[in-house]
């Protein structure tokens, strides 16, 4: 009897904590520039066609998740597009623990730690179908569907700005599994549904 009310008593006083009870807003209310074609580098493409590259990864926000910083509000324009130490959760913190979470990866053309041995195929896969650059997987939280319709001239000019801009040797964190336990920041997207009983 004594048992019971105790844990009657536990439970009442233990309060209910929200399981997003370690995340916070962030500021995502900046708008990341697409960083100058450098003067010194090889263009693959015309400079016009690098002018419009720029103007679309410009519109498609590649900066917004490429760029370290930028996810939570403080884009480092040293490091334009070379990746991102703050990753993205591809699981739901309200059931994982620790969700999976992936860091948007490096796509300045340094040759070590960038896209700069990438060919223009994989470049282009990876853009507008979400493969990996052997194909063997699927890119999580890149949204490959808003891009899937890009022309074939439009991918082009993308393709010959991103060799165009400075090359930024920048390694970002691995991805971390579901379940397993990171230090470092990541960000939480709405990208569940519930549930409907027929
Ligand atoms: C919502 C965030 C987001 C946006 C916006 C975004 N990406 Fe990504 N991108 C990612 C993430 C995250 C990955 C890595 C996913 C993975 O490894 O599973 C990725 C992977 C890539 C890769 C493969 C690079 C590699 O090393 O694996 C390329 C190339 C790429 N993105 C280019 C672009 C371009 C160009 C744009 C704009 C047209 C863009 N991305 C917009 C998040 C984003």
């Amino acid at each position: 009897m004594l048992g019971v009310f105790f844990l009657a008593a536990c439970a009442n006083d233990t309060p209910v904590e929200s399981p997003l009870a370690n995340f916070e807003e962030v500021d995502s209310a900046k708008v990341v520039d697409a960083p100058e074609p450098q003067p010194g580098r090889f263009y693959p493409g015309d400079r016009d066609a690098i002018d419009h590259g720029g103007y679309l990864v410009q519109l498609l926000g590649c900066g917004s998740c490429h760029t370290n910083g930028a996810l939570d509000g403080v884009p480092d324009m040293n490091k334009a597009m070379a990746g991102s130490t703050t990753g993205i959760a591809y699981s739901s913190p309200l059931t994982d623990k620790h969700p999976g979470v992936v860091f948007p990866p490096n796509i300045t053309p340094d040759e070590e730690t960038g896209i700069g041995l990438w060919t223009d195929i994989e470049i282009a896969n990876a853009i507008r179908a979400g493969t990996s650059r052997h194909g063997s997987r699927r890119l999580v939280t890149m949204p490959w569907q808003g891009y899937a319709r890009i022309n074939d001239d439009d991918i082009a000019a993308i393709i010959a700005y991103l060799r165009s801009i400075e090359p930024v040797s920048n390694v970002v964190p691995r991805p971390v599994r579901r379940g397993e336990r990171t230090r470092e920041r990541f960000v939480y997207f709405g990208v569940y549904q519930n549930k409907i009983d027929d």
